[in-house]
């Protein structure tokens, strides 16, 4: 019998023979060892946690189209096999998918596995996919697509408010029609401080400010990112068509630490105050490697905190380090 994990080996594509011992065969952004693979744990104060896998599909002949094409072959077949609708999808996709593209990729998708739930599947597209001045145009006509008419303009008086320094990196729809089905757009603010992302944040209502910046200390172990950059996500969820939702911070903790010790220490610290089982992380680490923290850094990769609706709560991404693992490294001084 077909179970949704069967799909797994479909989903890697040609990378899932690819030995890891040589250079892979594409270099993929999901992972800085261009693994297509990360994983993540989504901690809920509800419900129990969720294991997902971000990943792009490599095609045969990889590149960013054919990558795309490949994952579009897995997904019509899963989508007979499997509780999937391609409805939102196939509302948009042709906005982002051309038939060229120098993007650095088209398509990623990401599973979830809940314990007695159906897996779930979500899609990523790229907005730089008719290049980076395109991005926010491509956005506008695919949410209006998808009935959001205002939700372009409320986002660029929110979240693009600094010029080349906030871009949109990522659309997102979930590839299910039950209820809270989502569209998502991500936002990157380079060179931000915590105000940036609460300022970002406040396009949803409700939303605490102290919280974001505790998350941002905690995690961040400063105020300015002058690294990879905190990155905003915003869900629309219907009916509610005007405003988002729902609103997430993710801080890519491995470019503020000097190794994955303290990243760990950070995150056990952050569990502690959004009030999470800490023993939850090593078991995850311990699932992925058994390399001392402190020689590496980038297992943990990302954390992010979650507001609003659906839920709130908090994702911590690790990666497999399939291919490699990063040097730990010496931090300048934090000014
Ligand atoms: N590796 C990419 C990055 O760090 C893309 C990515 C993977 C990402 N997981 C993420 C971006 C989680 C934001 C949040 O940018």
């Amino acid at each position: 019998m077909r179970t949704p994990l069967a799909v797994l080996p479909n989903l890697l594509g040609t990378a899932g023979n690819h030995p890891t011992t040589e250079e892979p065969a594409w270099p993929s952004g999901v992972a800085d060892d261009h693994t297509p693979l990360e994983f993540s744990v989504a901690l809920d104060n509800t419900i129990p946690p969720a294991l997902r896998l971000l990943g792009e599909t490599i095609g045969d002949k990889p590149s960013a189209v054919n990558n795309a094409r490949a994952f579009e072959r897995v997904l019509r077949s899963a989508a007979r096999d499997f509780d999937i609708s391609t409805e939102r999808y196939d509302q948009v996709r042709d906005l982002f998918l051309p038939e060229d593209s120098s993007a650095e990729f088209l398509l990623w998708y990401s599973t979830v596995f809940r314990a007695g739930h159906l897996p779930a599947l979500k899609v990523y597209f790229n907005p730089a996919a008719h290049g980076e001045e395109n991005a926010g145009e491509l956005v506008a006509e695919a949410l209006s697509r998808l009935g959001l008419n205002d939700a372009y303009r409320d986002l660029r008086e929110h979240a693009l408010l600094r010029g080349e320094a906030d871009r949109c990196v990522f659309f997102a729809v979930d590839l299910h029609d039950r209820p809270h089905a989502r569209v998502k757009v991500y936002v990157a603010h380079a060179n931000a401080r915590s105000g940036d992302a609460i300022r970002a944040a406040a396009a949803v209502s409700g939303i605490d400010p102290g919280q974001l910046a505790e998350f941002c200390a905690i995690a961040g172990g400063t105020d300015a990112f002058a690294g990879r950059p905190l990155v905003s996500s915003y869900t629309y969820v219907s009916p509610d068509t005007h405003r988002p939702s729902g609103y997430s911070l993710y801080l890519p903790i491995r470019d503020y630490v000097s190794d994955d010790e303290e990243a760990r220490q950070r995150v056990l610290q952050l569990l502690a105050w959004a009030g999470f089982d800490p023993v939850l992380l090593d078991r995850a680490i311990d699932a992925l490697t058994d390399r001392p923290l402190a020689e590496g850094v980038g297992l943990i990769a990302h954390v992010s905190l979650r507001l609003g609706i659906p839920r709130p709560g908090m994702t911590v991404y690790l990666s497999s380090e399939a291919y490699a693992v990063s040097r730990p490294r010496r931090l300048s001084p934090v000014q």
